[in-house]
């Protein structure tokens, strides 16, 4: 597979170099990664104006992932679980949500937050996200040549991320803006010309959680329907969110309901564009194949490169000592295609059962929250694309995020027929 035969000791996944490679070369590399060394050291990534790191474990196999994920008394996710360096205390301000907190912090945030997250409180926004989904695909009908990340897939979960949290349509903009910041790894797309990119970031989170602390004034004062409302006007077991952890959350909404959603959906749409049959399979049979389409989509994108974890005392995974202090890295991305739990890895297959990928992070306390509402929000995206446009044909190269985090896809050029076209 893939057009490079790696050698184990020529692979560096901490290079910008790296990522910039075409999706089999990587997939190529770790896989011999899984083979050969599948608990790999690697030193950090050089990130200016930091001080070099002391390196990380890169956990490649589907079991060690899953025996990770489970055991967050051994690995915490407290020192940064989605950043490979330890988060200054004024990134923390902003970016320190649940997702890099223990218990009992965690589980406090997670009670609050699940109380009001809930599926019956989604039901009520499904509707509306159908709707967001059937504008945005109609609005693209007959327009021929498009970039379908920037029409569709982009706006499409951010809509619906904004709508949820009650955020003004006018301030969607700098919403995905600012999220685009925080999670573009440097891609200098997304940095505005002269910034640097941690004065960016930074300025990124600020902007985010202004709006939030308007909104939540607004909310004190008139509750509507919204999760906004929720989160500040209830009490769980007599705890409520602080503005700053309220802040923080949307932050970690906006990031992480965002970017990841729009990445599974551009992957879907150029898997099905390359695998015509998968298509066919699909498109025959909405209700019966959607269930299973939408977790191979999830397992093949797998949008989440990887999630960090810091080792708290000394121990084993699978025969390799890790030492109190040292970080881990689960990449999830591999562990998808890990050979020894998936038939055929590497082949898009929209009827796979079963599948226990970890797009969605493995079991454990930091399981993704929003899983329910991704998953539905594929469904329906894929629903309104056969509902309402021919089979889509690439016309050009899926432009891949420069980023090891997120699997991204900037854009994404396909052909959605003429108006009164054939
Ligand atoms: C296909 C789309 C998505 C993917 C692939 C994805 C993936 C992930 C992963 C890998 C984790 C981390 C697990 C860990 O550290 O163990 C996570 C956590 C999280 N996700 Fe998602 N996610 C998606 C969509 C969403 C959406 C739509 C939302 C909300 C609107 C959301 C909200 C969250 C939150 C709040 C957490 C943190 C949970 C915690 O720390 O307890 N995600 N997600």
């Amino acid at each position: 597979m893939g057009d490079i035969d790696w050698a184990v000791e020529d692979i560096d996944i901490s290079t910008v170099e790296f990522w910039a490679r075409p999706w089999v070369e990587r997939e190529a590399a770790f896989a011999v990664l899984r083979r050969e060394r599948p608990i790999a050291f690697f030193a950090e990534p050089e990130v200016p104006g930091f001080p070099p790191g002391p390196g990380y474990h890169a956990v490649t196999r589907h079991a060690d992932v899953l025996t990770v994920s489970r055991d967050p008394e051994t690995y915490s996710s407290a020192q940064g679980a989605v950043s490979v360096l330890d988060l200054p205390p004024e990134m923390n301000e902003f970016y320190g949500s649940m997702i890099s907190m223990d218990d009992p912090r965690h589980a406090r945030l997670r009670r609050i937050v699940s109380g009001t997250f809930t599926p019956r409180m989604l039901d009520r926004v499904l509707d509306d996200v159908a709707l967001v989904a059937r504008e945005l695909v109609a609005g693209v009908r007959g327009a021929g040549e498009i970039d379908f990340v920037e029409a569709v897939a982009g706006p499409f979960p951010l809509i619906v991320v904004c709508d949820l949290m009650g955020i003004p349509p006018g301030e969607r903009e700098m919403v995905l803006a600012q999220s685009n910041v925080i999670l573009s790894g440097g891609d200098p797309e997304f940095i505005p010309e002269g910034t640097d990119p941690v004065t960016a970031f930074l300025e990124a989170g600020q902007q985010l959680a202004a709006l939030m602390h308007e909104l939540r004034s607004e909310r004190l004062a008139r509750p509507t329907s919204d999760l906004t409302s929720a989160l500040v006007n209830t009490t769980v077991d007599g705890e409520q969110l602080t503005p700053e952890e309220l802040a923080s959350f949307f932050i970690l909404l906006a990031v992480a309901g965002n970017e990841t959603t729009r990445t599974a959906i551009s992957h879907g749409v150029r898997l099905l564009a390359e695998n015509p049959d998968q298509r066919e399979l699909w498109a025959g049979d909405v209700d019966g194949v959607t269930p299973t389409a939408v977790e191979e989509i999830v397992r093949y994108a797998s949008p989440v490169t990887w999630m960090r974890r810091t080792v708290t005392r000394d121990t084993e995974l699978s025969g390799q000592p890790l030492r109190a202090g040292e970080k881990v890295l689960l990449f999830y991305g591999s562990a998808n295609r890990d050979e020894d739990v998936f038939d055929d890895p590497d082949r898009f297959d929209v009827r796979r059962d079963p599948n226990p990928h970890v797009g969605f992070g493995g079991p454990g306390p930091h399981f993704c929250l929003g899983a329910h509402l991704a998953r539905r929000e594929i469904a329906l995206c894929f629903c309104e694309v056969f509902r309402q446009l021919p089979p889509l044909e690439l016309t050009g190269a899926p432009v891949p995020l420069r980023s090891s985090f997120v699997n991204g896809i900037k854009h994404l050029p396909v052909d959605v027929g003429r108006r009164g076209g054939p």
